[in-house]
Formats: C-alpha cells, structure tokens, sequence
C-alpha cells in the first residue's frame, strides 16, 4: 500500500516536470499556456514557485512520453493522468489545458487541476484529478505548503475559493493564503488549517454563492472552535480580479477595512434585504444566535452576545435565553 502511494507520486512528479517543461520549453506551450498566465498577470516567479504547466493539446502527448519512461499505465490512470478508451488505449485528460498541481503539505505533488483556455459554456472550466489513494480532496488545501510558516507567523489563515486566488494573493505578497479548490469547505480542512493557527479570515468571490459559501464556512470554523472572519468583495469580483483591478496596496488596504468578525458579516448580508420588517429582523437575530451557539467556548459565546446585543439594539438576557434554548436543544 505505502508502495503503490509512492509510485503514484513519483507518476504526478513526474506529470508535474512534464507540464512545466511544456510550459516554459515547447513553442506550443510558450505561446499558448505561458502567454495565457502572462495576460493574468503571474510573474515568472510565481509560475516557476508553484510548478504551473500546459498539457498539450494533443491527445497523447503526456501519456506517450510517460509509456515511454516506463511508467506504469496502472498509475498514470488511477492518478487520472490518463484515460482509458474501450479499446484499452489511454488518452490524456488534461489536453490543451493550464495545469496547477497541487501539492500535500509536506510539498510532494498529489494531483492537478486543469483550467481550460476555451470559453465554451459547455466545456467544464476546471478538471480536478480524480479521488485516489493519494488525494483525497477533503483533506487538502491548495497552497498549504507554501503557506504554512507565514500562517504560523501571522497568526492567521486567509481562505479564498480558487487557484487563481492564491496565486495573486501570495504575488501581492500575503503568503498566509490557500485555497478549498474543487470542493466546498470541509472540516478536516479546518482541522488542518488549525494546526498552524486558530483565526481564519474568508475571502470569497462577491457573488451570491461566494455569500452562500462565507455563511456556510463561518459556522463550521466556529464549531471546530477557531475564529472567524469575513472580507467581501465588490459584486463581480473575487480577490484575484480585485487586486488586479486596484492593486496591492488598495487590495491590503481593502482588506484591513473591511475585515468583520461573522456577527458583523452576517448581521450586515442577511439584514440588507430585510428593511424595517420587524418580524424578518427577528429571524437574522436567531441566524446569529444560532451562529453563536456553535462556539464550544462559552465565555467567548457570551462575549458575542454582547456584542450581538449592542450592535443591533437587543436585550442581552432575551439573547442569552435564546442561546440557552439553543443549546440544550443541541444536546
Ligand atoms: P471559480 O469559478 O470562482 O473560478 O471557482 P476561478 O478560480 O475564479 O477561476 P478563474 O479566475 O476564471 O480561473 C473557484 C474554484 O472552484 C473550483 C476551482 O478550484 C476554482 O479555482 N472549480 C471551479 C472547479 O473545481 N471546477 C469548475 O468547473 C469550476
Ligand atoms: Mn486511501
Ligand atoms: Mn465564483
Ligand atoms: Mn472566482
Ligand atoms: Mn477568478
């Protein structure tokens, strides 16, 4: 078992070489991948640090010269590099497609995520590699490894939806960032975000599912007992279009002024809609309490309470109550 995992990751190694060779060495990869990468602003360097590639747009290119290496056609299939026909051929997965593999937290390459260049509704924007028995993806992070000492350092962990987000967020120089790419946030993810820090600040895309998924993710980090908090952005954007859009020294500044803990966040996105309809703001103060009841830690629990009571203008003991109900209903 150990075994057949090392030989899967000496075959992504081994992808992960080719694609970033293709990218920076073949005529085909420089004006098509790198070009691509160029018009979004990466720098060479952080191509070069997180190993981005270009698979060719041919239906055999990696594959053949993986065969050809003595790769085993069991491994390059269960890693999903390849794919096999009826006829028992194997094809590549990823043609034509900028590659960014992703790595474990110890650095060693485990699988890929593939966005197309075509902007074709029909075609799939991103192809992750498939579940395998070295990449489960609810316990990875993308970027974590490159991440992981600035997080201890800061104290904190920035978490952004996409790859693109890490790269222009680490290239604007705030390396504490990763990213929960192709899944939804999951709680071994901040279990192991939670080894290197306890607060977490959101930084999803300013669109109803980047809102969806900020209230989603706030209350699974508080009930594994972090702390949490939320940056939005403008309608439209996320933190890549942004700091390209205003650049680094607004993007920080955004960020410093827009940094609110969940009671905030939440009382501000669920309230907008709301007006003065007394009947629907009791339902967001519940939302909130509910929110509240997920923090193991009492004492902080009633720290938010307070906080909750002042901001919007509620008796303290009716909230306490309401969490109190809450809570025993939860045990
Ligand atoms: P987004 O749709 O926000 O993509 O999905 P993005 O990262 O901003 O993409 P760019 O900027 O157009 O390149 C966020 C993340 O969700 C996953 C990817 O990890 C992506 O980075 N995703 C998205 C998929 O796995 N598959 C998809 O088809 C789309
Ligand atoms: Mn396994
Ligand atoms: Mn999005
Ligand atoms: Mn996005
Ligand atoms: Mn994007």
């Amino acid at each position: 078992e150990e075994l057949r995992r090392e030989s899967l990751m000496i075959v992504t190694a081994y992808a992960a070489k080719f694609f970033h060779e293709s990218l920076l060495d073949t005529d085909e990869g420089k004006s098509i991948g790198l070009s691509y990468f160029k018009e979004r602003g990466f720098s060479t360097e952080i191509i070069k640090k997180f190993e981005l590639g270009y698979s060719p747009d041919q239906w055999e290119a990696f594959t053949s010269s993986a065969l050809k290496e003595g790769y085993k056609e069991q491994f390059l299939t269960e890693s999903g590099l390849s794919v096999k026909r009826d006829n028992g051929n194997l094809y590549d997965r990823y043609r034509g497609r900028v590659m960014f593999p992703i790595h474990n937290f110890t650095g060693r390459i485990i699988a890929f995520g593939g966005r197309t260049l075509k902007k074709d509704k029909n075609v799939p924007k991103y192809v992750n590699s498939p579940e395998s028995d070295i990449y489960h993806k609810s316990n990875v992070l993308y970027g974590l490894y490159f991440a992981k000492k600035a997080i201890r350092e800061d104290d904190n962990c920035y978490l952004v939806e996409g790859y693109a987000d890490v790269l222009s967020v680490v290239q604007a120089g705030i390396e504490n960032v990763v990213a929960s790419s192709g899944t939804s946030l999951t709680v071994e993810q901040i279990k192991l975000i939670s080894r290197f820090t306890k607060n977490i600040t959101i930084l999803y895309d300013g669109d109803a599912a980047g809102i969806k998924a900020s209230l989603r993710g706030l209350d699974m980090i508080l009930e594994e007992g972090l702390n949490v908090k939320v940056v939005s952005f403008p309608e439209g954007h996320d933190p890549d279009s942004y700091v390209r859009s205003v650049g680094t020294a607004a993007f920080k500044k955004h960020i410093d002024e827009n940094k609110k803990d969940f009671i905030l966040f939440k009382a501000n996105t669920l309230l907008k809609d709301v007006g003065n309809d007394p009947i629907k703001k009791a339902g967001i103060i519940r939302e909130i309490v509910e929110s509240i009841a997920k923090i193991p830690d009492s004492i902080k629990a009633s720290v938010f309470i307070k906080e909750c009571s002042f901001l919007l203008q509620i008796d303290e003991r009716a909230l306490l109550s309401e969490l109190n109900k809450m809570r025993q209903a939860k045990a």
